[in-house]
């Protein structure tokens, strides 16, 4: 089949090829790592990540549903608040939960008991080292609402809690990660003895070339055998790290003042807001930067939004109305992120394994767009 426009499409070969990555580095440190589900959702593709890979993390009670349901195997969930009303619902879910605060601790002590060992409860402590530079994605920035400070537990770990889980990562290698564990080890070591498991988060961009999984391999092993706790990762970019693309088409060609913009049947406000909000200007494909003194095309998004367009590239060759603009690296958090912001068609989802077979997961359409608004 041809496929359509806009369409996100996943490529099975390369998602395959983070997995195998993945499993290995399993093997060798004697850890689990599972799929944090808020930045790659695309169940269709849960049974190739379940060959690799043992469960799920989840950071809401939808997210743990579909874990438990379209997935199996280990169900986590890690959030900055539980609602009371979920929470019944969500235990049927999760085999393991982590709390954000001794006071949600407190608050859910008797439900996590009244499992009777099922569910192993554990507390997510913040190791105060911040190695990212967005304050959006750091959750290491001072006074953050993510995670236990070490003043909080002066009196140890309060009696029951079974696991601790720090986040504090985005895209980083090993190196941010030794550096962590550093000030982790030094401020939180001791408490280790008390439990029998330690998340390390995700924020590990395991499969981006370059990546030191050597040294990520002696991290989790010596953390093992210095404190005998089993370790996990939960990283979500990772899993689909350029797995997969945006196609979108030019629709029209508009020049304004001398700013020459490319007219897309995509938007980045509504289908890549991360190029919008981090920021950051993603790779397209027979496209490069502009030299200083070249002037290149602005990429116009399709909703009204003033600031819905992106800059500048220059194109192998100029592209015509109806020609293909491909946008790489689409699948981590661009698919669970979209909006039908302003109405504008939602892009389809297909899925091309290694013979070149394309398959239609989803294609979206009014009805998308009208049971959300009532
Ligand atoms: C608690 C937690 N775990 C895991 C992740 C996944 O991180 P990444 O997709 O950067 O690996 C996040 C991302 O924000 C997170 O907040």
């Amino acid at each position: 089949m041809t496929i359509p426009s806009p369409c996100f499409v996943l490529e099975e070969e390369r998602l395959r090829a983070n997995l195998s990555l993945l499993r290995g580095v399993q093997e060798q440190a004697g850890c689990k790592i599972i799929l944090a589900l808020k930045g790659f959702a695309l169940f269709p593709t849960f049974p190739i990540v379940r060959e690799y890979l043992p469960g799920t993390t989840s950071s809401s009670l939808y997210e743990a549903r579909l874990g438990h349901e379209d997935f199996g195997g280990e169900v986590h969930a890690c959030a900055p608040v539980y609602l009371p009303q979920e929470m019944p619902e969500l235990l049927g879910y999760v085999s393991h939960i982590t709390f954000n605060s001794l006071s949600q601790w407190s608050r859910y002590r008797s439900l996590i008991e009244a499992e009777q060992g099922r569910v192993s409860p554990a507390l997510r402590i913040n190791p105060e080292h911040s190695e990212v530079a967005t304050d959006l994605y750091n959750p290491g920035a001072p006074g953050s609402r993510l995670g236990v400070s070490i003043e909080e537990l002066s009196d140890g770990l309060p009696e029951g809690i079974e696991g601790l889980h720090f986040h504090s990562l985005c895209e980083c290698g090993a190196d941010a990660l030794e550096r962590t564990l550093a000030t982790f080890e030094q401020n939180f070591g001791h408490l280790l003895q008390q439990v029998s498991w330690l998340n390390l988060g995700g924020g590990h961009l395991i499969t981006r070339e370059g990546y030191d999984v050597d040294l990520l391999v002696r991290l989790i092993r010596d953390l093992r055998t210095k404190y005998d706790v089993s370790i996990l990762l939960e990283p979500g970019a990772a899993i689909a790290w350029r797995a997969g693309y945006l196609t979108a088409t030019v629709l029209d060609r508009v020049e304004r003042r001398g700013i020459k913009t490319l007219m897309l049947d995509v938007s980045f406000s509504a289908h890549m807001p991360d190029c919008l909000e981090m920021p950051y200007k993603p790779t397209v494909r027979s496209a490069r930067d502009p030299a200083p003194d070249e002037q290149g095309w602005r990429l116009g998004g399709m909703t009204c939004l003033a600031g819905d367009w992106l800059g500048d590239y220059v194109f192998e060759t100029e592209p015509q109305i109806g020609d293909p603009i491909i946008f790489e690296d689409m699948m981590h958090y661009t698919l669970v992120k979209t909006t039908m912001f302003n109405g504008v068609a939602h892009p389809a989802i297909c899925m091309r394994d290694a013979e070149d077979n394309i398959r239609l997961v989803r294609e979206f359409g009014y009805a998308d767009y009208r049971s959300r608004m009532g």
